[in-house]
């Protein structure tokens, strides 16, 4: 090795952080155990936003809607994976997922922040949390589009760390003679990346208390829904959550539960597959709270995680790494990551809320190539709501395929119908606003 590389690996190895270095060893010699099926009980959940002839839902909107006004939130995207299941080179976000305009996720995303901001009337900051492998590659996609029309200073981004993966006998791995193999540190680096560089105290700063959290691979994230920041503002909750009724016990989400009294969202895979199909006296699962990984978090709780030690999830994998000859192979490593949701048990008790997420209205995941969560059960997804959107607006159309709406042109149906004059349906399939219209989409 020259003493260049020598010198830059030690200094490297001279900034690792030595608590989550050993925090990492500690975890491989005994890795956290799952809750046992039988310690977890299903959450209360509360109705979902679209219930909103329940008074309930009204009022917590009223509540959320005031919060917005007043510029107390801001929303955060997780954004850090790659779509290599989609067979897509980029960040998962660029996709091309509008059926008929070929918007991306980042565009339908952009279209509902810039829609709630105009029905806000406030500023709505929006923080995307990117990776090292997508951070250039997200803020070159952005500036190309001018940020669909968003002012660039109130789009942040944050790039979440990494974590060096260990050796099955805990010793750290070099990807090449200079430098150290690492991987992303999970989606629950959102915690350190916010804090870093102080974007959450300028945040607070400008008056932001509650951030509206989801994952930029849900096709129908219903960005800062009132309903939801409304229950969690009226509850002692620090960190609340979005769930969908499970209907099937092998649908591929986190579970979310109590134990001991604290919610925590136990990944399907950590469960026996005969546990997850245990019936309630209703007929439905018992348990059948399916994570979709959105939360409305206060500030402060979102600054005492970037501190806190969320527990490590170990994937153990091969990868191209240095071996013991120091030639490049295939060797045995573990990689470490923290999910964002486990935060949930660290609010203690009464500290979290779970609201149930209407499926056809909130939650399409694009995970897939084909099959379950794929590209066309998205479109498709997309494309029955707006379709339910139009004929609730008086706007139906007898087209037979699917139909798409604008982004930014309405973040619910009652939105839809305040703007019918203003739209048009293009192509006999995009409904848009109209060239002359005054405003924006
Ligand atoms: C995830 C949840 C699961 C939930 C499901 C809902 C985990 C571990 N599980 O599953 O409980 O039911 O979503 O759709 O998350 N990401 C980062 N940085 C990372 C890793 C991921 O930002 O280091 C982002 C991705 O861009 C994506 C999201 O997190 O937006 C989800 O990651 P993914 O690996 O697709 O999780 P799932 O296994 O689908």
């Amino acid at each position: 090795m020259s003493p260049g590389a020598a010198a830059a690996l030690a200094a490297e190895i001279a900034a690792l952080d030595a608590k989550m270095l050993e925090r990492q060893r500690a975890a491989l010699r005994a890795p956290p155990e799952a809750a046992a099926v039988e310690d977890l009980e299903p959450p209360e959940l509360l109705p979902p936003s679209s219930r909103i002839e329940d008074p309930r839902v009204r009022n917590a909107a009223e509540r959320g809607w005031e919060e917005l006004r007043g510029g107390r939130v801001a929303v955060v995207t997780v954004a850090g994976g790659q779509a290599s299941r989609l067979g897509f080179e980029g960040p998962k976000g660029a996709y091309p997922l509008g059926p008929i305009s070929g918007a991306s996720l980042f565009q339908i995303l952009a279209g509902a922040v810039h829609r709630m901001r105009e029905r806000a009337g406030a500023p709505l900051p929006w923080v995307l949390m990117t990776g090292p492998e997508n951070d250039a590659a997200t803020r070159a996609y952005f500036a190309a589009r001018n940020h669909f029309g968003l002012d660039a200073r109130s789009v942040h981004f944050a790039c979440q760390g990494t974590l060096p993966a260990l050796t099955p006998d805990g010793e750290l791995l070099r990807a090449a003679p200079d430098r150290l193999f690492r991987n992303p540190d999970g989606h629950g680096g959102l915690y350190r990346s916010l804090a870093r560089d102080g974007l959450l105290e300028r945040l607070g700063n400008g008056g932001v208390s509650t951030l509206f959290t989801c994952q930029v691979d849900n096709a129908l994230a219903p960005v800062a829904d009132p309903a939801f920041l409304g229950f969690h503002l009226g509850s002692a909750a620090r960190i609340s959550s979005k769930a969908v009724v499970k209907t099937e016990a092998s649908e591929k989400v986190g579970l979310l539960a109590e134990c001991g009294g604290l919610l925590q969202c136990v990944e399907y895979s950590d469960l026996p597959a005969a546990a997850q199909q245990t019936r309630a006296s209703d007929g439905g699962l018992r348990l059948r709270a399916g994570n979709i990984a959105m939360h409305a978090i206060d500030l402060t709780f979102a600054q005492e995680m970037a501190a806190a030690d969320l527990p490590l999830h170990l994937a153990r994998k091969q990868v191209r790494a240095l071996g013991p000859d120091g030639l490049l192979a295939s060797v045995p490593a573990v990689k470490f990551e923290t999910f964002v949701f486990d935060a949930l048990p660290l609010a203690g008790r009464g500290g979290c809320l779970v609201q149930e997420a209407d499926r056809a209205e909130e939650f399409a995941p694009l995970k897939n190539r084909s099959g379950a969560d794929s590209i066309a059960s998205a479109r498709t997804a997309l494309g029955a709501r707006a379709r339910r959107w139009m004929e609730a607006a008086g706007l139906g159309s007898s087209a037979s395929g699917v139909l798409e709406l604008a982004p930014g042109l309405a973040v619910d149906a009652a939105d839809l119908r305040s703007r019918k004059d203003e739209v048009e349906l293009h192509g006999g399939r995009l409904l848009r606003l109209r060239p002359h219209s005054t405003a924006r989409s």
